[in-house]
């Protein structure tokens, strides 16, 4: 029998099956609340929309253009469509700007690739996304800890980076309501980023994933538009940034884009060659159709229905959390952000939980390089309604309650 682990590259070593989706497959129990999965609620995909745009493609002249391959860059009425997005948001870019991708998980692989040799060092947040640090993991790099409130400094990076053997090659951050904490960098932080990376000479990986769900408070600029404020053309700045159509119209269709200078750009789309050739045709033009005709009124309805949520969960914190657990009270986004009492472990405590409680998390462990953040848990709202939502944190202080009554 072939030893297969003696074949494997050295980059299959960190790959790992991710904590979350080894969850997502236990928890079709009706009997569970879960607050687990960071997936948008089905139940507000625009499925009408859909369904016209794929029907109209099929009954129209351009279904051989839809089923046949097209470039790697992407299908340019899409592409037309994303620079004016990017230009309200204050991101002047032109079509060659932008690049689409399956998702915007794929153009995290497609930047690891492009800039991690081994032993260079990203820099993310701790916590930060887990399917970032999947992404990043197979071109062998080292973390070091970015932090937008207060970086060490430049040197003190690159003397780290050197020791082990690399150089720093980006920063990588979610700044608006951050998978798994909500929590959004202020300007000051972006601004202290984007100098951070000035002082280094790298890029800034901005993941824009959840960008356009904010449900209250002021929109802070994009990373890429104060670039853009200070150096005056897209292509003179390092920042890469990355959005996604499947937190507002569906991530079945794996569309995504990424929007840089066009020497980044231009090698995306050789890597895009080798690997795939072009993201799905069809799936790309019925994103172009739905989105043209009506983005902001379906962006409008995911924000009242998950708003609602969220406002649920913040209250049921409240009301049924015991004293010294904390949490984040995000501005948008799915998910909030819980720290429980040191000493208290969150693996321990989602085992119980199912078996107890019947309520299923994220235990935080997952989303730091480093593996610390024991006491620290992810909840997510966007897939429960409000008699769930009170039901599963009550519940869950409960449980709560009793462990750290036991550990005192
Ligand atoms: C922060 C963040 N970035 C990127 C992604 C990947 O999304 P997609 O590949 O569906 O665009 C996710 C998905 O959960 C996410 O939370």
């Amino acid at each position: 029998m072939l030893n297969w682990e003696s074949i494997f590259a050295t980059r299959s070593n960190r790959m790992r099956a991710s904590e979350i989706r080894e969850l997502l497959k236990l928890l079709d129990r009706p009997e569970i609340i879960s607050f687990a999965g960071g997936i948008p609620d089905p139940e507000l995909f625009p499925n009408d929309a859909f369904k016209e745009a794929y029907a109209e493609i099929f009954g129209g002249p351009t279904v051989g253009a839809a089923l046949q391959y097209s470039v790697s860059e992407g299908y340019r009425p899409l592409r037309e469509w994303l620079a004016g997005q990017m230009a309200a948001i204050g991101i002047p870019a032109s079509v060659d700007n932008i690049f689409i991708t399956s998702g915007s998980q794929q153009g995290l692989d497609y930047l690891g690739k492009l800039f991690l040799s081994p032993k260079d060092t990203a820099l993310v947040t701790w916590p930060t996304y887990l399917g970032a640090l999947q992404a990043f993991n197979a071109y062998e790099p080292t973390y070091d800890q970015l932090n937008p409130a207060g970086n060490r400094t430049p040197g003190a990076y690159a003397q780290a980076a050197e020791e082990g053997g690399g150089r720093v090659k980006f920063a990588y951050l979610s700044a608006d309501f951050a998978n798994p904490t909500g929590e959004t960098v202020d300007r000051a932080g972006r601004e202290r980023v984007l100098a951070l990376a000035e002082e280094l000479d790298i890029a800034v990986i901005e993941d824009a994933a959840y960008q356009s769900l904010r449900y209250d408070g002021e929109a802070v600029p994009p990373i890429l538009a104060l670039e853009i404020a200070r150096k005056g053309d897209i292509n003179n700045t390092r920042t890469i940034y990355c959005g996604s159509f499947s937190k507002t119209l569906a991530p079945g269709l794996r569309v995504g884009w990424i929007c840089a200078a066009e020497p980044v750009i231009r090698k995306l789309v050789l890597m895009k060659q080798a690997a795939d050739l072009h993201s799905s045709t069809i799936n790309q033009m019925a994103i172009a159709t739905v989105a043209e005709r009506g983005f902001d009124e379906q962006v409008k309805k995911i924000h009242g229905a998950y708003r609602q949520r969220r406002n649920a969960m913040l209250l049921a914190l409240e009301r049924y959390m015991p004293a010294g657990v904390t949490w984040t009270k995000p501005e948008g986004g799915m998910f909030i952000w819980v720290t429980l009492p040191k000493g208290t472990d969150g693996a321990e405590l989602l085992a119980k939980s199912i078996e107890t409680a019947k309520v299923a998390f994220v235990p935080g462990r997952a989303f730091f390089a480093d593996g610390s953040g024991e006491n620290t848990l992810r909840l997510s709202f966007s897939c429960a309604n409000g008699r769930m939502i009170d039901e599963g944190i009550r519940r869950l202080g409960d449980l709560v309650r009793g462990e750290v009554a036991q550990a005192a």
